[in-house]
């Protein structure tokens, strides 16, 4: 083992505790790198919600394992989310055209953004994102599969960008209306562009969006603060023995099945309306949200996660016939340091199915269960399921015969039938 192989265990080791077996694929060495975000300032009270464009990332032509991250000050220290309240962030590739003077509005080089593979059209398409939960959830694409990036396109360059939304919470009057974006404690009537705010939203997004500031305390001062996310991104160059996994994420707000609508209405957030008095006498004060949407192709599912704001229970995803496929539960912490704050969610339980025992088919109806406490009202609220499906065999290789010139081989060497002999091979 080299000096460096050594080095790279014992800081994979500092960051996460990876089973040992989990350090490679089938001899292919898994490869780490901690970077910080561009910084993002906040004063107390105050509401940033960056785009980060071309962030530092790994290059090449990469499987993709885990991405863990955390809101740090200028000295590295974590912050604690009673102060920062990380609404979310989220990493997206794009790709940029190498020669073309394209520009965009803003005169920034033309980017064509690469989202996920389902299934909300404008909204949710990043690789991976979470919220207040990510210090202790776990991000991790199990072997022997990975996430596909950086597969080289004839003119085009591969670039992420970083959506960080946070919120400081320091000295303000409602710390928890405060995350929920509550307009009311934001005395915002418009939104981001400038359009009116219905009477009856009465907290989300549309609240809370950059530069907005939340309701302090009289008299309360504190001083501005540079913050960082400091994220780590391990990955293995790709090879065969990578299985490519696809990305889906599903939103219990997306009705369009249910109306009988050919487009997906993802809205991300909704409201949790406080429980009546006759379930509160029953004890009952679990407001249950449910939704089907449509898996476009299935396969195996080898990781999924949900993810929830505070006053979330859990949440869980059926198959058609109604069978779990996942449950994730929301922790909450109990103290006041950094990934241990009371009353916030720290962490979402992951699904880490045996390969090949959790199987959807294409086209299969899924159903999404977002579970809430009802015990008080909720604004701005979400219920999303986040999960990683390996093709079978047969589907990836109908996919690459129908995205490829010729039939490939990798082995002994990597060589290529011309498009026409792969037909005919396949026709006689
Ligand atoms: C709320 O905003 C209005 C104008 O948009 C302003 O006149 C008013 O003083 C604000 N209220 C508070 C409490 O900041
Ligand atoms: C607000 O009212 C509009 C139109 O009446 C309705 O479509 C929407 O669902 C309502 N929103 C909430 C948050 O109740
Ligand atoms: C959601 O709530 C329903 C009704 O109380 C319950 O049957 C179900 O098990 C809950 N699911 C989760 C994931 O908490």
């Amino acid at each position: 083992m080299g000096v460096f192989d050594v080095l790279l265990i014992t800081l994979l080791c500092a960051f996460a505790p990876l089973p040992s077996e989990t350090l490679n694929v089938r001899g292919h060495l898994l490869k780490s790198k901690t970077f910080l975000s561009p910084a993002f300032t906040l004063h107390p009270g105050s509401v940033s919600n960056k785009f980060f464009y071309d962030i530092d990332f790994p290059r090449g032509h990469l499987a993709l394992k885990s991405f863990d991250t955390e809101v740090v000050d200028e000295n590295g220290v974590p912050v604690p989310l009673h102060e920062t309240y990380l609404h979310h962030w989220l990493v997206e590739p794009y790709l940029v055209a190498k020669n073309s003077g394209a520009a965009d509005a803003h005169g920034l080089p033309k980017r064509i953004r690469k989202r996920n593979a389902g299934v909300c059209k404008n909204t949710l398409g990043q690789y991976q994102g979470l919220g207040s939960e990510t210090r202790h959830t776990a991000t991790w694409v199990p072997d022997p599969y990975g996430i596909e990036i950086g597969n080289p396109s004839e003119g085009y360059e591969e670039k992420w960008f970083f959506n960080v939304h946070a919120i400081d919470t320091r000295g303000v009057t409602d710390k928890l209306g405060c995350t929920e974006c509550r307009c009311d404690l934001y005395n915002v009537t418009v939104d981001e562009y400038g359009r009116a705010i219905r009477k009856n939203y009465t907290g989300g997004l549309f609240c809370c969006y950059d530069q907005t500031q939340c309701k302090m305390r009289e008299g309360f001062s504190g001083e501005l603060r540079k913050l960082f996310l400091r994220y780590t991104v391990t990955w293995l160059d790709w090879s065969d023995a990578v299985v490519p996994v696809k990305i889906y994420i599903f939103d219990v707000t997306d009705r369009s099945l249910s109306d009988g609508k050919p487009e997906h209405a993802c809205k991300v957030e909704y409201q949790v309306r406080e429980c009546s008095s006759e379930n509160r006498a029953k004890n009952d004060c679990v407001d249950v949200m449910e939704t089907k949407q449509v898996l476009p192709r299935g396969g195996d599912i080898v990781f999924a996660v949900a993810h929830q704001h505070s006053g979330g229970i859990g949440a869980s995803l059926h198959g058609q016939d109604g069978r779990l496929l996942c449950t994730s539960m929301a922790t909450y912490g109990k103290g006041r340091e950094a990934g241990n704050e009371a009353g916030y969610i720290v962490g979402m339980s992951t699904c880490y199915p045996k390969p090949g025992t959790v199987k959807v088919s294409d086209g299969e109806v899924l159903t999404v269960v977002s579970n809430y406490s009802s015990e008080r009202q909720h604004t701005g609220v979400m219920g999303l399921f986040y999960i990683l499906v390996a093709e079978h065999q047969e589907q990836q290789q109908q996919q690459l015969a129908a995205n490829k010139p010729g039939l490939c081989f990798s082995f002994p060497v990597s060589w290529c039938l011309p498009a026409w002999a792969a037909w005919l091979s396949s026709n006689l």
